[in-house]
């Protein structure tokens, strides 16, 4: 089942400049910042308000951070929508058996405590999904 929109990807190109930016946007600090090694990406974290929904800013590390690889063929921007899941492995079954393919066959482990797994785009009308867990 998904329970709802957990936060939504926005690529930037420089990760300290833009959590500057969208601190005085959201009038709050990140709550998080995290390396991801496995991602090769830098991320932070924001509340927005009351709401539930997160928005994460993903900055590469390196060049083969595959931020880096979008941003040499995309504009900075919004990069995915992730949805909050009970439970990851019965949803990914159920979006393979839907004739979706999966970026990874096992979830990983994303960043801000979460299983993740990405949905192929091109499923997708062009929009890049993740689907997330909370580790308890
Ligand atoms: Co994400």
């Amino acid at each position: 089942m998904i329970n709802g929109i957990e936060h939504i990807g926005i690529a930037v190109s420089d990760l300290e400049k833009a959590t500057k930016k969208f601190e005085k946007i959201f009038e709050q600090k990140p709550y998080k910042e995290e390396l991801v090694n496995t991602q090769n990406v830098r991320t932070v974290f924001f509340n927005i308000g009351d709401s539930n929904t997160k928005i994460e800013l993903i900055g590469s590390t390196n060049p083969v951070s595959p931020i880096a690889k979008y941003l040499q063929n995309n504009k900075e921007g919004i990069h995915h929508i992730a949805l909050n899941v009970a439970d990851i492995h019965k949803e990914m079954n159920r979006l393979k058996s839907l004739g979706i393919r999966l970026l990874n066959e096992l979830p990983n482990k994303g960043a801000d405590n979460k299983l993740i797994c990405f949905l192929h785009p091109k499923d997708t009308n062009g929009v890049l999904i993740e689907i997330c867990q909370e580790i308890i």
